[in-house]
């Protein structure tokens, strides 16, 4: 059973990478339409919202599974958002704007769907390098708190998604929907658990 828990995890990263493969595939066929670069940044922005999606169903398959190994996939699912966001946002500085940074820096003032790509991504960030058990050790009761976070990140970059979309708004509303209905679970389970807790203290204890 250990075994093959081990290989599924190795079997969902190999898949977690194929978007890239895939991508490059196409740079290297020249299959990305008249705009390369665009449609380089398009698919990596893309899958950043994706996978920060899927790391966000983890916790209620765990809720309903009771299944203890899905934080190693919560955790690989958060580091592909933080990877693929990363790409996205390299393409930005260097192959958009070769790190010209006056020019970054008066691109980010003038487009408010830019501050929220910085805000989700300055989210995606620090949950990226604090990720680990060690620092999970490290920052206790605020690591939690902390990864609450990413609720913010998803909701920042779906803003950024349907602010800078000049045409059709079916998907960024498909990603709000799925985002709304799972943070939506969380705050119902956690709102029964609180529910329950206060049932659990015996009368009296409630006023100390
Ligand atoms: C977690 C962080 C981020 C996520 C999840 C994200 C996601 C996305 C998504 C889904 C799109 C729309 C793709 C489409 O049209 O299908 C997009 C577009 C874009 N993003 Fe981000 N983004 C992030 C951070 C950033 C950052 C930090 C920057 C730059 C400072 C940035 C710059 C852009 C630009 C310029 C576009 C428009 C691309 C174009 O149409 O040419 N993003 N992003």
């Amino acid at each position: 059973m250990n075994a093959l828990i081990k290989n599924l995890w190795t079997v969902t990263l190999v898949v977690c990478l194929l978007p890239l493969l895939l991508l490059g595939l196409d740079v290297v066929f020249d299959n990305l339409g008249s705009n390369p670069i665009q449609a380089v940044h398009i698919r990596l922005g893309d899958w950043s919202l994706r996978f920060l999606c899927i790391a966000l169903t983890i916790t209620p398959i765990q809720t309903i599974t009771r299944w203890r190994g899905m934080p190693e996939y919560r955790q690989l699912f958060g580091l592909f958002a933080f990877f693929y966001a990363s790409l996205h946002f390299l393409v930005y500085l260097l192959v958009d704007h070769n790190f010209n940074w006056s020019l970054i820096i008066m691109d980010i003032i003038e487009s408010p769907y830019i501050w929220f790509g910085v805000f989700a991504y300055i989210i995606v960030f620090l949950l990226g390098i604090t990720s680990s058990k060690f620092a999970m050790k490290k920052l206790g009761k605020n690591w939690k708190k902390l990864h609450r976070w990413v609720y913010l990140a998803a909701i920042a970059s779906v803003i950024h998604y349907f602010w800078q979309l000049k045409g059709n708004l079916a998907e960024p509303l498909l990603y709000a929907i799925i985002i709304s209905l799972l943070l939506s679970f969380r705050i119902f389970t956690w709102f029964t658990a609180r529910q329950l807790g206060k049932m659990m203290i015996p009368k009296g204890r409630g006023d100390e």
